[in-house]
């Protein structure tokens, strides 16, 4: 593990803790949407690990498709502005979406996202979070499953970036730095 001089990470939620967190996710999940299939919408990139193991709790009517934005570009705040880099491939018109997140911090791309699919008319959209910091939100926005809420501190790992650093951690971190 590659560490700068004066950073360290404080371990805040395990791998077992997650690994039964998206377990009891995927329970939840099935039982609200029965048989159904579900679209999974995963955001790239903080997500990708969440919305691999999840698809496999979640059994075989689930369809994985992914978005990119970009809000936070390569620091540590949001730029406040949110902008699409990869849509969908598929029409989601009358699909159930479940849009996967990694963390929900001010609910800035969460609202753009939502608003951008729900003018698809698709039959049902919904958001899953691994991750949400209820302080941090200035825009509200439902999200229906949450995995933990967490301080509002910089985190890393299990997907999570900073600067493209840290996502391959099996576990989630507080990304301190004392320098
Ligand atoms: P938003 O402020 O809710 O729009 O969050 C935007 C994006 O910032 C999230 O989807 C994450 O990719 C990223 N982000 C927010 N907080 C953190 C964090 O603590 N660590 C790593 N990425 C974060
Ligand atoms: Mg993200």
């Amino acid at each position: 593990m590659s560490l700068f001089p004066g950073e360290h990470l404080d371990v805040l939620i395990t791998q077992d803790q997650i690994r039964l967190k998206v377990q009891q996710l995927g329970v939840k999940i099935r039982a609200d949407y029965g048989e159904k299939e579900i679209i999974l919408v995963a955001v790239l990139k903080g997500s990708y690990l969440f919305v691999a193991d999840l698809a496999r709790e979640l059994g075989l009517n689930v369809k994985i498709e992914f978005c990119q934005v970009s809000s936070y570009n390569e620091g540590k705040s949001s730029t406040g502005v949110v902008q699409i880099r990869k849509d969908l491939d598929i029409n989601i018109e009358g699909r159930d979406v479940l849009i996967i997140e990694d963390i929900v911090d001010t609910g800035l791309t969460l609202k753009f996202l939502k608003e951008m699919f729900e003018v698809r008319r698709p039959s049902s959209v919904k958001v899953c979070t691994l991750l949400s910091k209820p302080e941090a939100r200035t825009h509200d926005s439902l999200v229906d499953y949450v995995g933990f809420e967490i301080p509002n501190e910089f985190v890393v790992g299990y997907g999570l970036d900073y600067g493209e650093r840290f996502r391959t951690l099996p576990y989630i971190a507080i990304l301190r730095d004392s320098s």
